[in-house]
């Protein structure tokens, strides 16, 4: 959690106060995580099931995947959207067509190509560009584009790309990432607090 405030802080993002002494757990299986972690490929009813299981609302949702507003992708994560939508070498008709021919010369069939910036245009700076982006049917996962399709997302990513409002986003997220922060926390004597959060101690 401090990892990813100094990666949004550090990149103009807000800032906000990270909880410490969290207490996790003593195992720790990368398997568990595959399997608890959402996949770009969801649609908006399985984007909410998957955060609702974690106690994460559909606000918490559309705001944390603002997070998209940094970093990058492949792409080999977005070939089916531009080649293969419905197995018949189609193109997902949820992305803008002038995006999706611009797309298509940079990655090849098959997943080839260069470094996609997830928000394209501003990848390095914090901001709320990611959500005009995905209003213009610019957003490049699966899942970001579908913020368009339930009417409290939608509606979330329309302000968030209409007006001068960082300073909403940017608390927002901050809320987001403590509550997410808190996930299956330990109390009592269960678990541990962990000296280096990426390693049991
Ligand atoms: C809503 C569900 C989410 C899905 C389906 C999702 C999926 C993805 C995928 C597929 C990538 C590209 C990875 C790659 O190509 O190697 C990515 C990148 C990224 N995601 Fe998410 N993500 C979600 C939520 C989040 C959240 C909650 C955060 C943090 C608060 C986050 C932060 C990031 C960052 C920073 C990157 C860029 C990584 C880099 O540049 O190397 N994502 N995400
Ligand atoms: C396209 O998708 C279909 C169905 O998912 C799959 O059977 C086929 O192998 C895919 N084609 C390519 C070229 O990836």
């Amino acid at each position: 959690m401090v990892f990813v405030f100094l990666l949004y802080f550090q990149t103009g993002g807000s800032s906000w106060k990270v909880e410490t002494g969290r207490r996790d757990g003593r195992i720790s299986l990368s398997k568990e995580a595959d399997e608890n972690l959402p996949s770009s490929n969801f649609n908006i009813a399985q984007l909410k099931q998957n955060f609702a299981f974690k106690g994460l609302t559909k606000k918490d949702l559309v705001v944390l995947s603002g997070a998209h507003t940094i970093g990058v992708t492949s792409c080999f994560v977005i070939n089916d959207r531009l080649y293969n939508f419905t197995g018949r070498s189609d193109t997902d008709p949820a992305l803008d067509p002038t995006f999706a021919s611009e797309l298509k010369k940079k990655c090849k069939p098959g997943g080839g190509g260069p470094v996609l910036e997830l928000d394209q245009g501003s990848s390095t700076v914090s901001d709320a560009h990611f959500y005009k982006a995905v209003r213009q049917n610019r957003g490049l996962l699966t899942s970001d584009a579908a913020l368009l399709n339930d009417p409290l997302t939608r509606a979330y990513v329309k302000r968030q790309s209409t007006s001068p409002v960082k300073a909403t986003f940017g608390k927002d997220f901050g809320k987001s990432m403590v509550k997410m922060g808190g996930i299956g926390v330990l109390t009592g004597n269960e678990g541990e607090i962990r000296k280096r959060c990426a390693f049991v101690n």
